[in-house]
C-alpha cells in the first residue's frame, strides 16, 4: 500500500518488480543460442534502472534467476552466472555514482563463492546511497523466502528472544528477504506468460499485475512507461468499496506508516 497519492490518479508506483521473461524465445527467433538472449537482456535491465530512477520509483526488484532455474542445462546456468558477474563489475561504478543502493535476495550460499563475495561487496559499497533501491533476486523463490522467514522466527523463539504470541504481520514482514522495503505496487511480466512463477509471494499481496507479450530483450523504456501509465489508470481499493474511495476515505499512506 505504498503509492504516493493514496488513490491512484497519476500515482507513480513506489515499488516495481519485473519478471524478465522471453530471452530464450528472442534468441531462437534469430537463430541464436539461448545465452545470446540473456546477453541481450542486459541492455533493458540498464534502461529500466535508469527509467525507474527518472520516474521517481523508489524500489525496483528484478527476477534474475529463480530457485527453479538451477534445473536448466549446466552450460546455460554457468553462462548466466558469468553474465551477472560481468554486468555487476561493469555497472557498479556508475550505479554508485547515481546513488543506487543495491540489494541481493535469494539463497546466496548456492551461488559461486566469487559471486557471493562480489554481491556482498556491492551491497557494502552502496549501503549509504539514498537513490533508487535496486533489488536483484538471484537463486530466489517466494516459497524459499517464506520458509527462511519461518525458520528465522523459530530460531528467535528457540533462543527465547521472541514469544510465539508476539508473532504478528509486522514481525513476519521483518523476516522477509525484502525486510524494510514496501510491498510491491506493480508487477511487470514480459514474454506473454501470465503467472507469478514463485517470485515474491508475500510482497505481491496488493500488487497490480501487468503482463506484456514483449520479449525481455526487446523491452524498451517506452514499454516501461506504458506499464506505469496502466498502473496510474488502475483503481486500487485495498479491500475497500468504490464508494469509500470516492468519499476519499482512503487515508494518505505515508513512508512512516508502511
Ligand atoms: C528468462 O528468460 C530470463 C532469465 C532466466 C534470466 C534473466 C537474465 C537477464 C535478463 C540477464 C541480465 C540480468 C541482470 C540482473 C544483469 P527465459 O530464458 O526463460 O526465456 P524463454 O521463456 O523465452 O525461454
Amino acid at each position: 500500500m505504498s503509492t504516493e497519492h493514496g488513490a491512484n490518479g497519476g500515482a507513480v508506483p513506489a515499488h516495481v518488480a519485473i519478471i524478465m521473461d522471453g530471452n530464450g524465445r528472442w534468441a531462437r527467433a534469430r537463430g541464436l543460442p539461448r545465452h545470446a538472449g540473456h546477453s541481450a537482456g542486459v541492455r533493458p535491465v540498464r534502461q529500466c534502472v535508469e527509467q525507474a530512477a527518472r520516474r521517481g520509483v523508489k524500489v525496483l526488484t528484478l527476477f534474475a534467476f529463480s530457485s527453479e532455474n538451477w534445473r536448466r542445462p549446466r552450460e546455460e546456468v554457468s553462462r548466466l552466472m558469468t553474465l551477472f558477474l560481468e554486468a555487476l563489475d561493469r555497472e557498479l561504478d556508475e550505479l554508485h555514482a547515481n546513488r543506487v543502493r543495491l540489494r541481493f535476495i535469494g539463497e546466496r550460499e548456492r551461488l559461486a563463492p566469487a559471486l557471493q563475495q562480489r554481491l556482498s561487496a556491492a551491497e557494502m559499497r552502496t549501503r549509504e546511497n539514498t537513490g533508487l533501491v535496486l533489488v536483484v533476486a538471484a537463486a530466489y523463490g517466494g516459497q524459499w523466502d517464506m520458509v527462511q522467514a519461518a525458520r528465522g522466527l523459530a530460531q528467535r523463539v528457540a533462543r527465547g528472544e521472541l514469544s510465539p504470541e508476539a508473532i504478528d504481520q509486522a514481525v513476519f514482514e521483518d523476516q522477509r528477504a525484502l525486510a524494510g522495503l514496501p510491498g510491491v505496487d506493480l508487477l511487470i511480466r514480459t514474454g506473454g506468460e501470465q503467472r507469478i512463477s514463485n517470485f515474491l509471494l508475500w510482497d505481491l499481496a496488493y500488487a497490480e499485475l501487468y503482463f506484456t507479450p514483449r520479449l525481455w530483450p526487446a523491452f524498451t523504456t517506452g514499454d516501461f512507461d506504458a506499464a506505469l501509465a496502466e498502473f496510474a489508470a488502475r483503481r486500487r481499493r485495498f479491500g475497500r468499496t468504490d464508494e469509500q474511495l470516492q468519499a476519499d476515505a482512503l487515508p494518505q499512506v505515508t513512508e512512516a506508516s508502511r
